[in-house]
């Protein structure tokens, strides 16, 4: 109910809803659908102790904590300490490949205050090194994932981000994510970061597999919620994918990035970069007149609502989680993003 007030009242003054701090440019694997591989100069990247004016400057309610991957950061858990308020807030997700996870950084993680781990999983099986070009990760995945979620705090979600390649895994993947006592939430490829369309699942036949695999997963759900992605989400995906494209964008004013060196951008691939006083110039200069379209990642499929919607289906979901059967169950569905 605390992120459900916050969020009103960043609503109502134009400061973002979810923050996305982009804690390093640096990654372990060089994915085929992203532009962030390998190594980057790290040097001018925020402290630890930096981040506290961005949380109490932007009071965002929604925190992603992101990269790069992030888990290369061994002070990690003192970025989340400074992230996280007294009051609790803001709720933290950690996206990650979670290549250089263990069980002891999981749990170190979890007492710095994230509160959702959000796992990277593109195929259920070892097709995803090859994606991610990370030998071995599948089967690390397959070790590490079920060791965590076995202390039953159910804080694990695996994302899954929809390409060409995989969109007839995406049942599959779920069931890994019920093998491993897990949850579930997609998210949809865009072609912007590395300008291949080839990824892009449009055309009549990838779109009839999408549309199949999708109405099997809305047939899976129940009220346990492990299937993260709201059905209006999910609808919402289909015509992005339809169309090519998902107007209305609000980056910049309901969700921004904050860059591995401390500037404001509008989105991970829009490179405007301002000063953290700079919030409402970058609402007037890029998200007044932005007319892209050419992303539905979660970050923004989430808040691409009208206030009542977000309103509603947040607590429609905090009500549901209260009747869940699953222990520790209480994630949100503003919350549920994370790519
Ligand atoms: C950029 S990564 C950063 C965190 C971490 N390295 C990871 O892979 O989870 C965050 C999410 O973005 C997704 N992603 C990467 N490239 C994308 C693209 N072109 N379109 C949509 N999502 C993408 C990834 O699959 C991942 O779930
Ligand atoms: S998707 Fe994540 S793991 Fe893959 S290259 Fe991009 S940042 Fe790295
Ligand atoms: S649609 Fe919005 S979030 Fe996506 S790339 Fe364009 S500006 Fe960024």
């Amino acid at each position: 109910m605390r992120i459900i007030a916050q969020g009103s009242a960043n609503w109502l003054a134009g400061r973002p809803i979810v923050v996305s701090f982009e804690v390093t440019d640096s990654c372990t694997c060089y994915c085929r659908h992203c532009d962030h591989g390998g190594p980057k100069d790290d040097s001018r990247n925020l402290r630890p102790e930096e981040y506290r004016r961005y949380t109490e400057t932007l009071k965002p309610c929604v925190v992603q904590v992101s990269g790069g991957e992030p888990l290369l950061r061994d002070d990690l858990p003192e970025v989340v300490r400074h992230i996280k308020r007294s009051d609790g807030l803001p709720y933290i997700l950690l996206v990650s490949s979670w290549s250089l996870m263990t069980v002891e950084r999981y749990l170190e993680l979890r007492e710095a205050g994230v509160d959702q781990f959000n796992v990277s999983l593109d195929f259920p099986d070892a097709r995803h090194d090859e994606f991610r070009m990370y030998p071995g990760l599948f089967a690390h995945l397959s070790d590490v994932v079920p060791k965590c979620a076995a202390y039953g705090y159910d804080d694990i979600v695996l994302n899954t981000c929809i390409t060409a390649a995989n969109v007839a895994e995406i049942n599959a993947v779920a069931d890994k994510a019920r093998e491993w006592g897990v949850n579930i939430c997609i998210s949809a490829y865009s072609a912007r970061r590395t300008g291949c369309r080839e990824l892009f699942p449009g055309t009549p036949e990838l779109l009839e597999i999408l549309h199949r695999e999708l109405d099997r997963l809305e047939s899976r759900r129940d009220d346990s919620n492990w299937i993260v992605s709201a059905p209006t989400t999910i609808e919402a995906t289909r015509r992005y994918f339809e169309t090519g494209g998902a107007p209305g964008c609000k980056a910049g004013l309901r969700f921004l990035v904050v860059t591995a060196d401390g500037k404001l951008q509008p989105c991970s691939m829009q490179f405007h970069r301002y000063e953290l006083h700079e919030q409402a110039r970058m609402v007037r200069e890029f998200t007044a007149h932005n007319r892209c379209d050419e992303c539905y990642v979660a970050i923004r499929s989430n808040l691409d609502k009208t206030f009542p919607q977000l309103l509603r289906e947040n607590v429609a979901r905090y009500l549901s989680f209260s009747n869940s059967s699953k222990p520790g169950a209480r994630r949100s569905a503003a919350a549920a993003g994370g790519c």
